[in-house]
């Protein structure tokens, strides 16, 4: 059982992940968006959003450290187990807040907006409700367990299973010893992956990054500018009949 679940189970979702971004891609490249509904309310989700997505980035880079960085490597470099662990408890319990608290704003404004509530997809349901399930167990993991509970070391367990499934190497029987909450976490991660090319966050991949460096496009005031003078009518007519002026 601890192979279906452990090491069958995380390879069937990486492969619904992969080939399902294939067949989004060439079936619905039109709704390839965020599907933002911005313009059908825009106070909550001004607040919502970036708290949602600035967490989200934080809780993102504590996963890139906590799980893909083996304990000896920071070590090596000289951060104890202990710095690790404070930074990393609480870094993880403020930006998991964070996400928690624009993740249920989210939810709420969607729920409780009838506009943008009749826009909801199923789709859109099963993947709030996965990332609002996925953030609860974290924040259990993180606070419940190892803030205020007994502990427990998923840098030499958890986190060296998961890097096994990137090297072909997984090892079930670290994830069978787990605390329950972190093998539901765990294995909630690799069925998000499964759900993810069929809704909305394929966004991700087509995040806008190049505005962060594009030259600004000016935009002059036309109070006080000089007038801009007209082309002489024969200009304009046979730009028209060449259609050069659209
Ligand atoms: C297979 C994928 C994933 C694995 C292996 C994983 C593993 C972990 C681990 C080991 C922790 C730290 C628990 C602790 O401090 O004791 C954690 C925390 C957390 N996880 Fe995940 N996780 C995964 C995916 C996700 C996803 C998709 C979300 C999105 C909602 C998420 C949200 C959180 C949150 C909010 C926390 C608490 C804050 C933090 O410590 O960063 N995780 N996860």
């Amino acid at each position: 059982m601890s192979i279906v679940i452990w090491i069958v189970l995380p390879y069937l979702c990486l492969t619904v992940f992969v080939i399902g971004h294939v067949w989004r891609w060439r079936h619905d490249q039109f709704g390839w968006t965020t599907h933002t509904s911005q313009l059908l309310e825009s106070r909550i989700l001004r607040l919502a959003s970036p708290l949602f997505h600035l967490g989200a980035f934080g809780v993102i880079g504590g996963h890139a450290i906590g799980l893909l960085i083996p304990a000896g490597w920071t070590e090596a470099v000289g951060v104890s187990e202990h710095a690790y662990h404070v930074v990393a408890v609480w870094g993880g319990a403020f930006t998991g807040a964070m996400m928690c608290a624009g993740l249920a704003l989210l939810i709420a404004r969607r729920r409780l907006t009838p506009r943008v509530f009749r826009g909801t997809t199923v789709a859109d349901k099963a993947l709030f409700a996965t990332l609002g399930t996925m953030a609860l167990l974290g924040m259990t993991a993180t606070v419940g367990v190892n803030l205020i509970g007994p502990g427990f070391d998923y840098r030499e367990s958890l986190a060296v299973w998961f890097r096994g499934v990137f090297w072909l190497h997984p090892e079930p029987h670290l994830m069978v010893e787990a605390p329950l909450v972190y093998q539901a976490h765990a294995l909630g991660g690799f069925l998000l992956l499964a759900l993810w090319p069929f809704t909305r966050l394929v966004h991700v991949w087509s995040a806008p990054l190049a505005y962060l460096w594009r030259p600004y496009v000016i935009y002059r005031s036309r109070v006080g500018a000089p007038p801009v003078p007209m082309p002489p009518p024969a200009v304009v007519r046979r730009a028209s009949a060449h259609g050069t002026n659209r």
